[in-house]
């Protein structure tokens, strides 16, 4: 079993969103998958039980319990574990980050976000863990050509030496009113945003199966 945590100190960046898709993405691909929401706001759990469909399992837990979350897990032999986390709380993040193959950062492209990030950051290189940042809620770019914002947070994370993943999130209305149901964006119509999942999940899945995966 493979195990993500889906982290950011910083709220409303988005962690719900994306371990919500990426957990159904997994459920969609045939992956026997848990996500264990460890924000006491329980947002993923609520999304994951409006579903009308059969979908991933989904139980609430914390950051002190996530061990056993993960027991669990081993025990009813799920292919995955994905872990939301909670906005501010380094206790609980780090808890999820040291029981995770991989730590997945969800960042907006804005200057607060990014300074968020250096500590999101930080705490995932103490604890030595392969992990990548995904930028989420971007502007769509004009023809291939990228709104400063996003030109200046790509170049904030390039001096961060971060492992961005190769897709970035567009600011898409289909991510908000698809969750509303329980459903993935994948599942929709919106073939724009479910290129974006598809990618996400492509990349995740191989990072978190690359035996050497590199800290960063
Ligand atoms: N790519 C996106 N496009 C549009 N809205 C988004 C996107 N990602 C997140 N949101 C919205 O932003 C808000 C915060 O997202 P959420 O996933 O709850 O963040 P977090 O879990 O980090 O606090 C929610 O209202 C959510 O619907
Ligand atoms: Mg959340």
């Amino acid at each position: 079993m493979r195990t993500l945590a889906v982290i950011a100190l910083k709220g409303g960046s988005g962690k719900t969103t994306v371990a919500t898709h990426l957990a159904l993405g997994a459920h969609l691909r045939g992956r026997d998958t848990l996500l264990v929401d460890i924000d006491p706001q329980h947002s993923a759990h609520d999304i994951l039980t409006a579903r009308e469909t059969e979908g991933p399992a989904c139980v609430t837990s914390s950051g002190r319990n996530v061990v056993a979350a993960q027991f669990g897990a081993l025990a009813e032999r799920r292919d995955l574990m994905i872990v939301d986390t909670p906005a501010g709380a380094v206790e609980a993040v780090s808890e999820a980050i040291v029981v995770a193959d991989f730590a997945l950062m969800v960042v907006r492209p804005t200057l607060i976000d990014l300074s968020g990030l250096a500590r999101t950051l930080m705490i995932v290189r103490r604890l030595g863990k392969p992990s990548a940042v995904v930028v989420n809620q971007a502007p769509v770019a004009r023809e291939t050509v990228e709104a400063p914002l996003v030109k200046r947070a790509m170049k904030g994370l390039d001096y961060m030496q971060a492992n961005v993943a190769p897709v970035i999130l567009r600011s898409r209305s289909i991510y908000q009113t698809a969750l509303e149901r329980g459903r993935s964006a994948e599942e929709t119509s919106d073939r724009a945003a479910a290129r974006e999942i598809a990618a996400l999940w492509d990349f995740v899945d191989a990072s978190m199966s690359a035996k050497n995966a590199e800290a960063s």
